[in-house]
Formats: structure tokens, C-alpha cells, sequence
């Protein structure tokens, strides 16, 4: 997997300044005096660092970014970044301009001097982040990253901090890397292959074939599959850092391995994008990575469905009929709606197995999440208050975009079938919240529940602040926060 760059803490050393190769990087804020390693550069450059802090382009500059001074004067280095970034910046302040450090990473070294500016961690875990590039399917070999060195006042103190976000970020790369991995790559035999793995850290791994899925009665689940080559299964991850016998809190995701609509095939525009339709499975593992990597005092489940939904002679078919494993009959109107048959299994597994505390599902489950809200936001859906704000002030608290959107037993009527209990789509309009719905259906009465609908948040076609065009991670960091707040207390 795609490691994280490893990041060295040590003391303030001015003296090293001078002869410093590859690049340094500095904080600033203009109209205050300068911290003294910024101070000692300004006077090797003869004065060139400050006259760009004193400039209007370093005046344009927000929170985070950074402008270049390149071959500068009076030393060895061949840049200095100077960031813009005030003593009491904010978390958000601080990751951003560490990803911009991050980003202009090359194979030189780099020195950032953070003094003791008290966001010193979130500064390595935002280069961390930005500094991910999905490279295996490259054959050129990929441009080496690092070594990255951070000054800071008090380097233990800091490294301490910057650890937990090492956890973090592995996470979140475990998941970028799934998202941006190709079908042909990752079946659901890779897929589970790769979550086997992580037993090495601790996590109980258990991986349900198809003979057991079809003894457990995942008729929907199954259905989707049978056009695929590729098998389906259920994988279980468990992490019991917790107090023994406390009954967990559930991680469920959609792992489509890939979705090419089935028999209702997709057209052929841009349907390569379905390879990222494993990310709400995508960030389940990863969340379960950085849990057993920082060893979270918390029972937790992850419960990923692994299909591939294919047209093919054995392919299910509109019109069909299917049993789910709680009892429900659904007939499939349309096959690309296939992310919900999945998850209504699991679900239901979940709550029957392992009676959770509570229960939050991730799917990249519909089009019209992004018709609603875009790219920003994930469209979050919930039957219960107390759980909903929760995440969603950790989302907040971690800067990722979630946003609820209302349910209601008028758009559950649209789910209404002519010969079955259910059809497993409820028109066009409000496609997200229908979909919700479904879902809601194999949700026990009394069940707290989330459902995020990551569609639109899960890969994006652009750089964002904290990583490059492609898979984004979104969701490790507020679900680990989410558990951290709720059973960790801190
Ligand atoms: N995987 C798709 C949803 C999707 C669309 C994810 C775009 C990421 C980007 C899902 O399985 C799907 O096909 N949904 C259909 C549902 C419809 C048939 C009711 C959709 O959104 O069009
Ligand atoms: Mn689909
Ligand atoms: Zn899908």
C-alpha cells in the first residue's frame, strides 16, 4: 500500500540554516515580527525574505497558502516556501498549509521550520495527506518523496501529537488506494484479500463465501452478483479495544466492485468511474486500519458487501423477484440500483450477529446525492437526532462536508410494488432520499442509524486541499473522530 512519507522531528537549528539543501520552508504572518529561524534566513538572504513577506502578493495570500522564493541568495537551499499562517491559525489553517508543503514535495529534502507554533502537528498531517500519489500502475518509477524534516521547539512533545495522525493518514491512504484501484485489479477475491491482511494488526478478518451468504438467506445481496465472474462475499473486521462484552458500534459499506448497471446497463460515458463504486467499503477498511493502528479503546464492526454487478446470461434481470435475508421480498425494476440490495443484507446481518449500539452505513450509492448537493458534501440521512449530529459535528471538526437531507414516510410510499413488498426504486425525483428509504426498511425499529451517501465526495476530478485529483479518503477522519469523541473521551 501507499505509505505515508515519513516525517523526522528535531530541534531549532539556525546554524544549519546555510547549508540546507533542497527546500525550506517557513511560517510567516505579515505585521508581526518574524520567529527566529525566519529571522536568521531573512539575514542569510540579505533581507529577500522579508521584502516577500512585506509584499502584496504575500498580502493576497490566505491562511495556508504560500508563495516561492526560488534559488535565493545566500544559501544552499533551491527554495524557500514561506506559508501565511497566523500563531493562532486554526486545524483547518494549519493541515492546509502543511498540504501545500506537501504538495510541492519532490525527491530533495525537505526542512520545514514550525518553531513552536502550536499547530506544529497539524502541519505534518496535512503534508502527510497531500502528499499521497497513486503510483503502482505507473511503469516509470515513481518520484521518490522526502525525507522531510520538521523544527520544532519541543520535537517529543510534537512527535507524540503527530502519531495518532500517522494512524490517520495510513487509514486514509488504505482507502485511497482501494478507491483508485482498477477492477481488473481488485475483485472481491483482492478486496478481501487485502482486509485479510490486516489481521497482522490486530483486527479479527472473517470472510463469508457464497454458499455461506446463500445458507444465510442474502438473496438481494447475491442476485446482484450472479452476472459477475467474480464471487461475492461478506467481510467481517472486528476491533474489540473496548470494554469486553459492550456491544459494538457497525461500520457497513458498499463494495461494488465495479457497477456497470447490469442487464440496465450504464451508458458508456464515463462509466470507468465505477471502479470507485467499493468506497463506502473503501472507507469502512480504512477506518478499521487506523483503529487497530492506534489501538482505539472501542468495540467496533466493519461490515463490507463485495459484488460486482455484471451483465452477463446469469445475470439478474429487471423484473426479477428477490428474498432478502430478513424476509422481504423486492422486485428489481431497474439493476443499476444495486448498492441497496447489498446493503440491505448486511445490514440486516449486522443487527442480527452483533446487536450494535449503533449502526452508520457508506455507499456510493446514488447520482442524484450529486444532482443535490455536488461534490461538497455527502448527503446524510438518519433516524435518529442524537447520532446524526454527532457525526455530523465531527465531520465538521475534521472539515469534511456532510449534510443532512430529510426522510419521511412519503417518500417511502414510492417503494410500493404491484407484486412484491418492495421495488428497489421509487422514481426519479428525490433519488437519494428514496434510496434512504430502502435502506431504512432492513433498519430494526429501535436502531440508531446513519447513512451517508458518498457519491459525490468519495473520488473527485480535481486537487482538493488535502489530496490530489482521484480517490479522497472522505470519511476516515470524521468516523475515527466520531469514535474516538463517543467511547474514547477525547
Ligand atoms: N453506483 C451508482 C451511483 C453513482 C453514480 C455513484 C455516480 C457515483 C457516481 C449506483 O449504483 C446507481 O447506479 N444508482 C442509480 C440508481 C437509479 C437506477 C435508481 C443512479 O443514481 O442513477
Ligand atoms: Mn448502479
Ligand atoms: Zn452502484
Amino acid at each position: 500500500m501507499t505509505q505515508p512519507v515519513p516525517i523526522k522531528f528535531c530541534e531549532s537549528d539556525a546554524d544549519s540554516l546555510a547549508a540546507q539543501p533542497g527546500r525550506i520552508a517557513v511560517l510567516a504572518d505579515a505585521g508581526t515580527t518574524l520567529p527566529p529561524l525566519v529571522r536568521k534566513l531573512d539575514k542569510l538572504t540579505r533581507g529577500a525574505v522579508s521584502r516577500a513577506v512585506g509584499s502584496d502578493a504575500f498580502d493576497k495570500l490566505k491562511p495556508g497558502e504560500s508563495l516561492d522564493l526560488a534559488f535565493p541568495a545566500g544559501l544552499a537551499a533551491d527554495a524557500v516556501q514561506i506559508l501565511r499562517l497566523p500563531r493562532k491559525a486554526t486545524q483547518d489553517q494549519a493541515r492546509k498549509a502543511g498540504a501545500a508543503v506537501g504538495r510541492a514535495l519532490s525527491g530533495v529534502e525537505t526542512l520545514v521550520c514550525a518553531e513552536n507554533h502550536p499547530r506544529a502537528a497539524d502541519i505534518a498531517f496535512g503534508l502527510a495527506l497531500r502528499a499521497y500519489d497513486f503510483t503502482p500502475h505507473k511503469t516509470a518509477p515513481p518520484k521518490p518523496v522526502g525525507p522531510v524534516t520538521l523544527m520544532v521547539s519541543a520535537p517529543e512533545q510534537v512527535a507524540a501529537a503527530a502519531g495518532a495522525g500517522a494512524a490517520v493518514a495510513e487509514g486514509v491512504f488504505f482507502t485511497r488506494d482501494l478507491v483508485n484501484e482498477p477492477a481488473n485489479v481488485l475483485t472481491t477475491d483482492d478486496f478481501a484479500a487485502r482486509l485479510a491482511a490486516m489481521q497482522e494488526l490486530g483486527l479479527e478478518v472473517e470472510i463469508l463465501e457464497e454458499d455461506a451468504l446463500r445458507a444465510l438467506g442474502m438473496g438481494a445481496l447475491l442476485g446482484v452478483g450472479m452476472g459477475s465472474e467474480t464471487p461475492s462475499k461478506v467481510v467481517v473486521m472486528q476491533w474489540n479495544g473496548g470494554p469486553e462484552g459492550e456491544a459494538p458500534f457497525a461500520l457497513v459499506g458498499k463494495g461494488v466492485v465495479f457497477d456497470t448497471g447490469g442487464i440496465s446497463i450504464k451508458p458508456a460515458g464515463g462509466m470507468e468511474e465505477m471502479t470507485m463504486d467499493m468506497g463506502g467499503a473503501g472507507v469502512v477498511a480504512g477506518v478499521m486500519r487506523t483503529l487497530a493502528l492506534r489501538k482505539a479503546r472501542a468495540n467496533v464492526v466493519g461490515l463490507v458487501g463485495l459484488v460486482e454487478n455484471m451483465p452477463d446470461g446469469r445475470a439478474q434481470r429487471p423484473g426479477d423477484v428477490v428474498k432478502s435475508m430478513k424476509g422481504d421480498t423486492i422486485e428489481v425494476i431497474n439493476t443499476d440500483a444495486e448498492g441497496r440490495l447489498v446493503l440491505a443484507d448486511v445490514l440486516w446481518y449486522a443487527q442480527e450477529r452483533f446487536k450494535p449500539s449503533a449502526m452508520i452505513d457508506l455507499a456510493t450509492l446514488t447520482g442524484a446525492v450529486i444532482v443535490a448537493l455536488g461534490h461538497e458534501n455527502t448527503g446524510v440521512f438518519s433516524n435518529d437526532d442524537a447520532l446524526c449530529d454527532a457525526f455530523l459535528s465531527a465531520a465538521k471538526a475534521e472539515g469534511e462536508g456532510a449534510w443532512r437531507l430529510p426522510m419521511g414516510e412519503a417518500y417511502d410510499a414510492k417503494l410500493k410494488s404491484r407484486i412484491a413488498d418492495m421495488m428497489n426504486v421509487g422514481g426519479r425525483d428525490g433519488g437519494a432520499i428514496t434510496a434512504a428509504q430502502f435502506l431504512a426498511r432492513f433498519v430494526k425499529p429501535d436502531m440508531p442509524w446513519c447513512h451517508l451517501d458518498i457519491a459525490g465526495t468519495a473520488l473527485l476530478k480535481a486537487d482538493s486541499t488535502l489530496a490530489p485529483k482521484g480517490a479522497t479518503g472522505w470519511g476516515v477522519m470524521a468516523l475515527d473522530r466520531l469514535i474516538r469523541d463517543r467511547f474514547e473521551g477525547k
